[in-house]
């Protein structure tokens, strides 16, 4: 068999990479090789990297990876550096996004060079910045396996995409509540609920937030500081359709009872972790799904494939935005810090780090 040299090349090298040393343990910057791009693979100089609640997830609780030293990070936006046998749609030089794989290194975002599968890598518009574009792999997916993956129906509401030959404005005229419109997670709910066609698009958030949910396509934006009870009176003041889908982008106990309680029969709740509502409340005829955003996984591929067939027009087209950024500094060194501040809590806001900022490797 002939070798190439990239592959050698690439084989060689080293990078710097983000360790989380053992479980629950320590975060440190640390030295690995750069992998090399198997069939359908990309190698992706990773330019911009945003931070998970995962993430700290998984340090805190030794939760998901089985094998450490891990690498994390899930959000990876950066330039094609090399391709796999069999890769056509990318070459050398190309600005992409993908989705990490935790718990395994090689296709994770907390390094300076991570591998994407090439059936879930999408060109972004030359225009973005990287830092932009990391902020939508995981958000995207999550919101739209949650509401569309038909594959995978304990998972998701199963509606049609708006990306699919009619699923554009399918849901017209119905009504949609996302609660936690201003996380990463809700922005994408928000703006896959107007692709789809939803109406009145109603969302919780603090309301200092409420402009920027309105120019993603929110209708209502109402104070997520308010009761219960209050939510729901207002929420019944707006629109007095059933509401057949709803999407709990925070689910919390509060926010888990809220939403049921405003769910129509024969309708889906879409929750972001797991569900916690009595079951002496539930009736049959209510469903309640908790999505997995792991884009990658058998049940959920087959619309991933679909979404990133799509995701570089609906980017191009400016109908997909991305979350609000805010740029950590220190490159990986400062990602440890940036967890600490998504563990505490952030509004409307990305955290973002640069992997090749203050590289600790030489000549790389
Ligand atoms: N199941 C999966 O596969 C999956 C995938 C991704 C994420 N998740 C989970 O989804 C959750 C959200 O992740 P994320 O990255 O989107 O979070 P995030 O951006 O860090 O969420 C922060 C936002 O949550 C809002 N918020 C907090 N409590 C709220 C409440 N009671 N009502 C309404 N809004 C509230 C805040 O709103 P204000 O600042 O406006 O007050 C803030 O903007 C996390 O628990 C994460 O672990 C699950």
């Amino acid at each position: 068999m002939r070798i190439q040299w990239p592959v050698i090349f690439s084989f060689l090298q080293q990078q710097s990479a983000l360790l989380l040393n053992s479980r629950q343990g320590s975060f440190s910057v640390g030295t690995v090789a750069v992998p090399v791009p198997g069939p359908n693979e990309v190698l992706i100089r990773v330019e911009a990297v945003a931070l998970n609640p995962i993430d700290w997830k998984i340090q805190a609780y030794g939760m998901v990876v089985k094998t450490y030293p891990a690498v994390l990070g899930s959000d990876i936006a950066g330039v094609v550096e090399q391709v796999g046998l069999n890769v056509t749609a990318f070459g050398p030089g190309d600005r992409v996004i993908t989705q990490g794989v935790l718990g395994v290194n090689e296709h994770s975002g907390f390094q300076q060079y991570s591998l994407g599968y090439d059936e879930l890598t999408a060109q972004i518009p030359d225009w973005m910045a990287f830092e932009e574009a990391a902020t939508m792999p995981l958000g995207l997916a999550t919101a739209s396996l949650g509401l569309y993956n038909a594959y995978n129906p304990h998972t998701s509401a199963g509606l049609l995409p708006p990306w699919e030959p009619t699923g554009r404005g399918r849901y017209s005229g119905k009504p949609f509540v996302a609660l936690g419109g201003s996380s990463s997670v809700g922005h994408y709910v928000i703006q896959l609920a107007k692709l789809s066609g939803f109406s009145p698009i109603i969302t919780t958030a603090s309301l200092y937030n409420a402009p920027s949910l309105l120019a993603l396509g929110a209708t209502h934006v109402l104070d997520r500081h308010l009761a219960p009870e209050t939510l729901r009176a207002q929420i019944g003041n707006i629109t007095s359709e059933a509401i057949e889908t709803i999407f709990d982008a925070v689910s919390i106990s509060e926010t888990q009872n809220l939403a049921y309680d405003l769910l129509a029969p024969g309708g889906s709740l879409v929750l972001v972790l797991q569900d916690i509502i009595e079951e002496k409340r539930k009736s049959a005829d209510r469903r309640v799904v908790t999505v997995d955003g792991r884009i990658h996984y058998a049940p959920s591929r087959a619309m991933g494939v679909s979404l990133y067939a799509a995701l570089s027009d609906l980017l191009e087209n400016g109908e997909i935005q991305p979350n609000r950024v805010e740029v950590l500094p220190g490159g990986l060194e400062g990602v440890p810090a940036g967890l600490q501040r998504l563990q505490a809590g952030v509004s409307n806001v990305k955290l973002v780090a640069q992997p090749q900022a203050r590289a600790t490797v030489a000549g790389r």
